[in-house]
């Protein structure tokens, strides 16, 4: 008998990859499915980024790379980092991985263990406290709150800040509600923390260029009083309609960089070679296409709140960044799960309950509108039939 080790029985999983498999079983067997579960854009990855990953295979690029990416890569995403988020970094502190949960798989291998406290966003991207247990830390959930589009209270947060806490874990705009942190809060936030020097934190910021009606992007790297302790996760997954092409970089403080970079070693050596210059096409090359895929997304995003405050208790706040919306669902009276399997197998219609997210995504559904204005339309009359 074999013996895995008692970390295993920590670890959780993303459930909406269940949900996409019995999405996908269920269209094998012929019903026709209206997927909103999935967390990825439905748009192909612009044609010159995949031109040049053909480009760098046929120029020979097949060896591996120097481990924390290939050094033109790291410079583009510094001289990307001083466009948008306006703060100049050191291309040696990024680290290239394949993904963007890699960052957070590294900073909590790094930072968590038993004894110390990690915070994370609740209802979250389901990995942080999967990762946060594995690690051997103790989860705190930071409350999200609907009647502030999904945003913590600083106030909140900080009340919870002890000796043992190691990491706050922060995503803007956010996985599943679409929640925008606003500046003031964070500036609150950020206040507090000066006085807790040896917490570190990770900016999960990989939904940043998906903003809603001329909302700025907040980067937790432009406060100056803790940019020595915040690991910024980006990548092209999103940005870019990259999810399977595995591409994300971490910027990480320059006390860390040496150990993460050493974790990469360890774990993968290096990105695949043409993926990398895939992503340094992306950075350096036009942005028109991801400024298409937000303007079709914004619009969709207009169509699925006005549909889902539609349907008898429902009730949608207006998310403003990523491709999800997050309605309350109490108002059925059924729970988040029962209501899931009950629209995929009676409506279906893919969506995924809140409580994949966290406990307190109890009374919430995920629908992604990564999918056309006609599906989502066609979806949401399915919905009212079945309720
Ligand atoms: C908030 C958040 N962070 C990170 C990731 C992971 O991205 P990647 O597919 O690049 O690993 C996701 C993917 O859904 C996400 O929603």
């Amino acid at each position: 008998m074999m013996h895995p080790a008692h970390r295993m029985s920590q670890l959780g999983t993303e459930t909406a990859f269940q949900v996409l498999a019995r999405a996908k079983a269920l269209e094998e067997a012929g019903q026709d499915i209206i997927n909103l579960g999935i967390g990825q854009p439905d748009f192909r990855t612009p044609d010159h980024i995949v031109e040049a990953a053909a480009k760098a295979l046929q120029d020979g690029h097949h060896g591996y790379t120097a481990a924390n990416g290939i050094a033109e890569l790291r410079q583009a995403v510094a001289a990307d980092i001083a466009r948008h988020r306006g703060v100049e970094i050191d291309p040696d502190c990024v680290l290239i991985v394949p993904g963007g949960k890699v960052t957070m798989f590294f900073a909590l291998l790094m930072l968590g263990e038993a004894g110390t406290e990690v915070m994370y966003p609740n209802p979250g991207f389901p990995i942080y406290e999967s990762m946060i247990r594995f690690s051997g830390a103790t989860p705190v959930a930071m409350p999200l709150h609907e009647d502030r589009g999904f945003a913590f209270d600083a106030e909140d947060v900080l009340s919870k800040v002890n000796a043992n806490t190691r990491l706050i874990i922060l995503n803007s705009p956010a996985n599943p509600t679409g929640g925008v942190i606003p500046r003031a809060e964070l500036d609150r936030l950020v206040a507090g923390l000066e006085a807790y020097p040896d917490v570190a934190i990770l900016s999960d910021e990989i939904y940043a260029r998906m903003l809603y009606d001329g909302r700025p992007h907040v980067s937790l790297l432009d406060y100056d009083s803790i940019r020595d302790r915040v690991i910024l996760l980006d990548g092209w997954s999103k940005t870019y309609a990259m999810t399977g092409w595995r591409l994300g970089y971490g910027v990480w403080p320059a006390d860390l960089i040496a150990g993460a970079t050493r974790l990469a070693i360890n774990c993968h050596s290096c990105v695949n070679a043409a993926v990398q210059y895939a992503g340094l096409a992306a950075l350096e090359g036009p942005q028109d296409a991801v400024a298409d895929m937000v303007a079709a997304f914004d619009q969709r995003r207009r169509v699925i709140v006005d549909e889902l405050n539609r349907i008898d208790g429902f009730s949608c706040v207006e998310p403003g960044g990523a491709f999800y919306a997050f309605p309350n669902i109490t108002g059925t009276g059924i729970d988040a799960h029962t209501l899931q399997d009950r629209l995929l197998n009676e409506a279906g219609v893919a969506t995924i309950a809140g409580t994949s997210f966290g406990a307190l995504g109890e009374g919430y559904l995920r629908f992604s509108y990564a999918n056309s204005i006609d599906n989502i339309r066609a979806a949401m009359g399915r919905i009212r039939a079945c309720l």
